[in-house]
């Protein structure tokens, strides 16, 4: 369908998490018009749903070299230095300003930040707010400013369907630049329905893809819409098959689909311990930090004694830290795991690995830049380097902060000129919305936790069946079907190119780290001819 509304900003930033917001009010200092979209309303995306924190050099003793260490061993060879490096650098003015802007972080009886550890890290580093409602109170401090920036404009229930590209093409290599973007608005008055933003530039903020499975701690809106509107549109993505899958997500179920309760890493941290079903430690012996190994880690084990015992999950004790502790640091955990009908100040909680974090993207450069001019990326949509193979605990949060400052700095003075867009790239065929069962099944059996060559190349061929059944109408359900099978078809492929272990990266036919072949990167890319 033909846009039936058109609009113009200077910058339309899509997404509004941490990452987005951020961008919008930096953005508001340099450039006359920010338009923000968001598919929901302001606060459902990621952000909203961190537990754990913010990590960042912000302790005594601590400092960004040690932080960037953590982060390196982390991401198992595959994080670009230089962008860890702005990451750990950058860090503590970034936590350190969030805070003027008014989130407030728990602090000790002296008044300093508390910090806490979580896996992988060698030091307390990880700030936190309402104990276990970090990314609740940054996303509540976020929108505060921005609804006291009056100029900012912001349009809820609104898909950013795809980017308009130049008619002329003046990046590298012939690329066409952003002249704009089609928005699919669900009932917001005059704006309904499929319309238009003209603008110059656009910051990706969409958030990541962990609809893609079955069991995620994603919430709904996570469908890798972002991800799918960059690869149209000519960007590069990188690093897909390095999906995260968080070791300590509530158990709830063998039926039990979409977001699943997260059981924040900052438990273990704070002294809880993995256990199989006869008691035994699971982490004993497997790793020199015990419970608080990498994610990776911990998440191979738990898997392995899963598969060892032939039981659906493990259990997460904490019994020990004791009903007061646990209402103090720990309310939402606690009353979350109450309302599932298990107490963890009596019980152990049962757990199991689940999909959280896609550490790969849209490929950028220091700057948020993609390989589209005037398309910038920046939090879990975006690929900069940083988390390699496997993020290292509490560094999302960190990133979207880090980066949309960054591309609020560079973004005012390449504001492109206005630009005639061209055909748009929306894609020719929606998918119903019918198989979106069958693709998270498959994806969840096939290239979760544990992948092989064999039950790659069926994933493949179950998603290329599935992209056959066409949407009979034209709504969210079908551009996110659309989208989820975009990414799950370009993260098996990319999974099955890697022939070896790395990371959050686990084949079974190739279990070990392959330096010598494997150490660089896949990137996608859309043959122009099937654009
Ligand atoms: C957690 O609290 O365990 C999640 C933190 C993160 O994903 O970095």
């Amino acid at each position: 369908p033909e846009p039936g509304w058109t609009t113009r900003a200077d910058v339309v930033v899509i997404g509004s998490g941490i990452a987005g917001l951020t961008a919008a009010l930096r953005l508001r200092e340099h450039v006359e018009k920010v338009l923000v979209v968001t598919k929901d309303v302001l606060a459902a995306g990621s952000t909203q749903w961190a537990q754990g924190g913010i990590a960042a050099a912000l302790g005594e003793g601590d400092t960004p070299d040690q932080h960037e260490v953590d982060t390196l061993v982390a991401g198992a060879g595959a994080c670009d230095l230089d962008a860890v490096r702005v990451l750990v650098g950058e860090g503590p003015a970034a936590v350190h300003e969030l805070i003027a802007l008014g989130a407030r972080f728990d602090v000790d009886a002296a008044g300093l930040l508390s910090l806490t550890r979580e896996g992988g890290h060698l030091r307390d580093r990880i700030a936190h707010a309402g104990g276990d409602a970090t990314g609740a109170e940054i996303q509540r401090a976020l929108i505060a400013a921005v609804a006291a920036a009056t100029d900012i404009e912001v349009v809820q229930h609104a898909l950013a369907v795809d980017l308009l590209l130049s008619e002329e093409s003046d990046g590298p290599d012939g690329a066409a630049g952003v002249a704009g973007v089609t928005l699919h608005v669900m009932g917001e008055g005059e704006r309904d329905g499929i319309g238009a933003v003209r603008c110059r530039a656009v910051v990706l903020a969409s958030g990541g893809l962990g609809q893609v499975f079955s069991q995620t701690t994603n919430p709904e809106v996570a469908t890798g819409d972002g991800m799918a509107l960059a690869l149209r549109a000519g960007a590069t993505l990188r690093d897909l098959e390095f999906v995260q899958f968080h070791p300590t997500v509530m158990y709830l179920g063998p039926d039990s689909r979409g977001q699943q309760p997260l059981i924040s890493e900052a438990v273990r941290g704070e002294g809880a311990v993995l256990v199989d079903h006869d008691g035994e430690r699971i982490m004993a012996g497997v790793h020199e930090l015990g419970d608080l190994a990498p994610r990776d880690v911990v998440a191979k084990a738990i898997t392995r004694r899963m598969h060892e015992t032939g039981t659906p999950h493990m259990w997460l004790d904490a019994r020990h830290l004791g009903a007061d502790f646990w209402e103090r640091r720990f309310p939402t955990i606690l009353a979350t795991a109450r309302s599932h009908g298990v107490d963890p100040v009596t019980q152990p909680i049962p757990v199991a690995p689940a999909c959280h974090y896609a550490s790969g993207g849209v490929r950028t450069d220091l700057w948020g830049r993609t390989d589209v001019p005037g398309l910038y990326a920046t939090g879990e949509v975006a690929c900069s380097g940083v988390h390699g193979a496997n993020r290292l605990a509490s560094n999302s949060l960190l990133e979207g902060l880090v980066f949309s400052r960054r591309i609020a700095t560079v973004l005012p003075a390449e504001l492109r000129p206005w630009a005639e867009p061209a055909e748009d790239v929306r894609p020719a065929g929606l998918v119903a919305r019918s198989v979106r069962q069958d693709l998270q099944e498959v994806m969840t059996g096939r290239v979760g936790v544990l992948r092989s060559a064999g039950g790659l190349a069926e994933a493949a061929a179950v998603l290329d069946g599935l992209a056959g059944k066409a949407a009979d109408v034209v709504d969210l359900d079908a551009w996110e079907t659309t989208n989820l099978l975009t990414i799950a078809a370009a993260l098996t492929d990319a999974a099955a190119l890697r022939e070896e272990t790395r990371g959050s990266h686990w084949r079974e036919d190739h279990p070990e780290r392959d330096d010598a072949r494997w150490a660089g990167h896949f990137d996608v890319r859309l043959d122009p001819a099937t654009a």
